[in-house]
């Protein structure tokens, strides 16, 4: 055990999912209970460490006895907006703060700290790390499952949860009005929760951005479930990164200008009934995905990383990540995972399954 090792801090970075607070609850039970550390929870990612004081709350474990095990979200707070290196500042000009988030571990006197994020999240972390002396252990969470190594990511398997029982309320009223019913889902790089969903919830259609498609394939399978199968509804599911026919990213902007994916779904509805004179609806599951009561499975995983990081720590080793992989909880050098996105698989296992359930990917 390091001896030396007396107080850590522990933050969430990048877009909230379910699963971020039994996290937390399970690195200060380790922390406290196992080596008697002090846990330092640092305020919305790394804009906490910005501030002076620095923006962070000691974490007991009084604060865990209720229901925040099974609470949404996260008591952190948290930020996907911006690169510490490269941050906008309010005026429109462009300032490097990592000196100031640096400073602010060192402020704290922490002598390790636990990331919580996504790949992205994870590179700037590392890179802070790297050029602070920052004794960095990673978790990884993001609804997309896309972080390379680990099967799951924290969120992940809520966000399927969702869309699943998304299909599940989908499937009857479309049933009853003959209908074909759109999902889309979000996955801004990687089509895991629509494929996963998809394939628990009986879609017809799945649409993720590693697999090009043809409107033409689409309306085939359409035409073929209400002509061969004598089917009068049909379930299309797609990933909001998935383009338009001529290669398009489908982008809203927010009031601030703000761009991000969303608009897939009414886009394909349009184009389906064009194309089969269908009678369409579209729903975009947007956040919904992201915040709820994390599934028992996010609590697991959640509960699992917590406690192995914290004992990465004690241990001494830093600059890893805890990962899930051949029903273990390991963990991996951050370099073999930071930028190296995990999409899926177009010839791997759960495509083959979606193929051989005879589901329409498109192609
Ligand atoms: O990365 C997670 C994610 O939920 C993506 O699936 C989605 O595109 C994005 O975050 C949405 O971010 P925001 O909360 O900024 O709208």
């Amino acid at each position: 055990m390091n001896r030396d090792i007396k107080r850590i801090g522990i933050l969430t970075s990048g877009g909230d999912c379910a699963g971020l607070n039994a996290v937390i609850r399970a690195v200060v039970h380790r922390a406290i209970l196992g080596y008697g550390w002090q846990v330092f929870g640092i305020h919305e990612g790394t804009r906490g460490f910005m501030e002076r004081p620095v923006g962070c709350e000691e974490l007991h474990l009084g604060q865990f006895t209720g229901n925040l095990l099974r609470l949404g979200g996260t008591i952190l707070g948290t930020t996907n907006e911006g690169d510490p290196f490269d941050l906008l500042m309010p005026d429109g000009t462009r300032r490097d703060r990592s000196d100031e988030i640096i400073e602010g571990y060192h402020e704290l006197a922490l002598d390790a700290l636990i990331g919580v994020g996504g790949d992205g999240s994870l590179a700037i972390l590392r890179r802070l790390a790297e050029k602070g002396g920052i004794n960095l252990v990673g978790i990884p969470k993001t609804i997309d499952n896309d972080v390379a190594v680990t099967e799951n990511a924290i969120g992940y398997l809520t966000a399927v949860d969702v869309a699943t029982e998304a299909l599940d309320r989908l499937q009857p009223t479309a049933a009853s009005h003959s209908r074909v019913m759109v999902l889309e889902v979000m996955g801004r790089d990687a089509g895991h929760i629509a494929l996963s969903a998809g394939i628990a919830g009986g879609a017809d259609v799945i649409l993720i951005p590693e697999i090009p498609y043809s409107m033409h394939h689409v309306q085939s399978k359409i035409e073929g479930l209400r002509h061969e199968q004598n089917r009068n509804f049909a379930l299309v599911v797609a990933a909001e990164g998935v383009v338009t026919e001529n290669g398009e990213p489908v982008i809203v902007t927010d009031a601030d200008g703000k761009k991000r994916f969303g608009g897939i779904g009414h886009y394909l509805g349009r184009r389906i009934t064009e194309e089969t004179g269908a009678q369409v609806r579209v729903t975009v599951l947007g956040h919904t995905q992201r915040g709820g009561t994390p599934g028992p499975r996010d609590r697991f995983f959640a509960s699992a990383f917590g406690v192995h990081a914290v004992d990465l720590i004690a241990a001494g080793k830093f600059d890893r990540m805890v990962a899930w992989s051949n029903r273990d909880c390991i963990d991996v050098p951050l370099s073999e995972v930071v930028n190296h996105p995990h999409p899926v698989d177009p010839n791997g296992p759960i495509v083959r399954t979606a193929r051989g359930l005879g589901i329409c990917l498109g192609d």
